[in-house]
């Protein structure tokens, strides 16, 4: 990497460590990619929901669906909503596309890049709710930089929201518990459902996630977050 390189990359929430892709991963993601995946494209300006879903539903978005276990059963479990799942490990979204067509839901799209490049192209007050489960914790300090819940994300978040429009996190990693608490209980976009300091009952309203049993095996306690956009 030269200078110019190290100084003009910006700070991200995920490393890419593709892994390897199962040829079954693979076989989804050529099946699948043009039913469910939406790419970004040069020029793009915000996407209209209604037109690409081909109805009007509440919407709701997970931001880094991981093998997209959740995401999946959501959709089926909620045929009435229409879900938008971003990701950038391709053996997950391999995994989910291959899971979206065997379910044959018609009521998912999927993205494959970076969600803050994902969410400069979602039209403002466009979604019902967005997901943030085990998000990368990032435990050392010096990477704490690096952490997607920051108070620029969390206004991003917010103005993509509908007004009463609802923000669920969720992380079995204590230090950034705390920390996703404080930022978003200062915010003056949400209201902390539980109350200012609270967490949420866990889990709140969804299913376990991969590395939700991850942590429990660890030992971790888990935290669930609610927020609502006012
Ligand atoms: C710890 S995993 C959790 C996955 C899943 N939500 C679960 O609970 O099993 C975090 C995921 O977020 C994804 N991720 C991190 N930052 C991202 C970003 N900026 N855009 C899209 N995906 C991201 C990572 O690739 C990883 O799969």
């Amino acid at each position: 990497m030269t200078d110019i390189e190290k100084i003009h990359r910006p700070i991200r929430s995920f490393v890419l460590r593709q892994g390897r892709m199962t040829p079954s991963q693979q076989e989804a993601i050529q099946e699948g990619w043009p039913r469910y995946g939406i790419a970004l494209s040069e020029g793009q300006e915000v996407f209209d929901w209604n037109k690409i879903f081909g109805r009007e539903a509440p919407r709701v978005l997970e931001i880094g669906f991981g093998m997209g276990d959740s995401l999946i059963a959501l959709a089926k479990q909620h045929p009435e909503m229409d879900f938008l799942g971003i990701e950038v490990h391709q053996p997950g979204v391999g995994r989910t596309l291959a899971n979206a067509m065997s379910q044959e839901l018609t009521n998912l799209k999927v993205f494959a890049d970076d969600a803050i490049e994902v969410l400069k192209h979602v039209a403002p007050t466009s979604l019902d709710r967005v997901l943030l489960l085990f998000a990368d914790p990032w435990p050392k300090k010096k990477h704490h930089k690096r952490r997607i819940v920051q108070d620029v994300f969390v206004e991003m978040v917010a103005q993509k929201l509908k007004l009463h429009g609802q923000f669920r996190l969720a992380t079995d990693w204590q230090d950034y518990a705390d920390h996703m608490l404080a930022v978003l209980d200062k915010s003056t976009s949400f209201r902390n459902c539980f109350g200012q300091g609270q967490y949420a009952p866990s889990p709140f309203e969804r299913p376990i996630t991969k590395f939700e049993m991850r942590g429990q095996k660890l030992g971790h306690v888990i935290r669930d977050l609610i927020y609502e956009r006012i």
